[in-house]
């Protein structure tokens, strides 16, 4: 058995895939070198369809090779922000909005996501979600941009309205070299 906590984003998608089912629409938000957007796309099988944004390139055409290696075609690549959302996926009709924050590991770490986008962003995510939906949020502290995007979104979430919507947030408490943090929110039946 793997030791599931000790892996911050296989356990950010197990949660995730816990509210999707096959035929499902979902939104990878940050498709990058889109090892998320293989585990929706089998989650939500031939049936169901991903959406996978990314504003880089690069990432959608590692994405698209992943994707071909695993014989998947069940993507819809959306090469704009995640803040654009709303113009590509009706309002209430995904079951899940998946943000890995940061930059493309191995890429140009200047194109970053950033406090004031990713707020956007997942305003439109939840906008996005449909009632007993997720958006799940992976955030990484270990560079400045993300130190301020991450403080920025939980203040953000503490303050949801608590009477529409749940957060759930994980941090490993022991661990040396700011491992990855999780945030869970989900809109209220
Ligand atoms: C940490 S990587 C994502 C990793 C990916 N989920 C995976 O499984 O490999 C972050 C990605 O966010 C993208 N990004 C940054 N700002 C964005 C925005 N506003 N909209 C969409 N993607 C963005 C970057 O180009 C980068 O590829």
């Amino acid at each position: 058995m793997t030791d599931l906590i000790t892996r911050t984003t296989e356990l950010a998608m197990s949660v995730t895939l816990a509210y999707v089912e096959p035929g499902d629409t979902v939104v990878d938000a940050t498709c990058g070198g889109g090892q998320d957007t293989v585990a929706l796309a089998r989650a939500v099988g031939p049936e169901g369809q991903v959406l996978a944004f990314d504003i880089q390139r690069k990432a959608l055409i590692l994405t698209e090779a992943r994707l071909h290696a695993h014989g998947i075609d069940n993507v819809h690549f959306v090469d704009r922000s995640f803040a654009e959302m709303s113009s590509h996926v009706p309002g209430g009709s995904a079951a899940a909005v998946v943000f890995n924050l940061g930059y493309l590991p191995g890429g140009d770490h200047s194109i970053t996501t950033t406090a004031e986008t990713t707020i956007e962003g997942l305003e439109v995510a939840l906008r996005t979600i449909q009632r007993g939906g997720i958006v799940t949020v992976v955030m990484y502290d270990g560079h400045d941009a993300g130190k301020l995007e991450k403080a920025r979104v939980l203040d953000w979430a503490q303050a949801l309205d608590s009477r529409k919507f749940h957060v759930a947030y994980v941090s490993m408490l022991n661990q040396q070299n700011d491992p990855p943090e999780i945030l869970w929110i989900t809109k209220k039946k």
